[in-house]
């Protein structure tokens, strides 16, 4: 089972356009997946379901268990500010590292509006998956002007859709 973790909580992202285009490469590859949007969090998350509220947030005590049962994970992750969203971090720091992250591995797909792809964003991402015993699959996509390469909220670059067909495939050989 791998779960596509779409990294903002941003209404309508672009992120999860991505996650659900990665979700039917998988499908066609007869890869059992689901797509965990941080949209879905509690919307008091923060106040609610961290640190000693650790357990007590039901909705997101459900979101956890999904976590601990995935074996794989593919992170889409857009660029904010140079980095990854800050929902993303806070997600993190909301997981029993031992049960959701460590001894598994994932996949990292970065997207921007801009020129860069997230590649900052992925470097300091993989700093903190590894930190947390996360394998971090080498193959890390970027996918720089995201707005350019989508018509009708699919990917039409054929370049994109070949590097996540081949991300894909590595991720589940992984
Ligand atoms: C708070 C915020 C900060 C952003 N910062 C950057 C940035 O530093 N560089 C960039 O190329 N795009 C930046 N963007 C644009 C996103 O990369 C772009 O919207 C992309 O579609 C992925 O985000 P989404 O999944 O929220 O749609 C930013 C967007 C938001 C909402």
């Amino acid at each position: 089972m791998i779960t596509i973790v779409v990294g903002t909580n941003r209404k309508d992202s672009v992120s999860f356009k991505v996650a659900l285009h990665y979700a039917e490469v998988l499908k066609a590859k007869n890869i059992t997946n689901s797509i965990l949007n941080l949209r879905e969090l509690p919307e008091d998350y923060i106040i609610s379901a961290l640190y000693e509220n650790i357990g007590k947030n039901e909705q997101f005590n459900k979101i956890r268990d999904r976590m601990n049962k995935s074996e794989k994970f593919v992170f889409v992750v857009p660029e904010y500010n140079g980095s990854f969203p800050g929902i993303l971090k806070a997600f993190i720091d909301g997981l029993d590292r031992a049960k959701a992250l460590a001894d598994k591995k994932c996949a990292l797909v970065g997207l921007s509006a801009g020129d860069q792809g997230a590649g900052l964003a992925l470097s300091h991402f993989t700093d903190i998956l590894n930190y947390c015993g996360t394998n971090v699959l080498a193959y890390r996509l970027r996918l720089p002007k995201i707005g350019d390469s989508m018509t009708d909220s699919k990917i039409t670059n054929q370049l994109y859709v070949s590097k996540i067909h081949n991300q894909a495939q590595k991720l589940i050989e992984f």
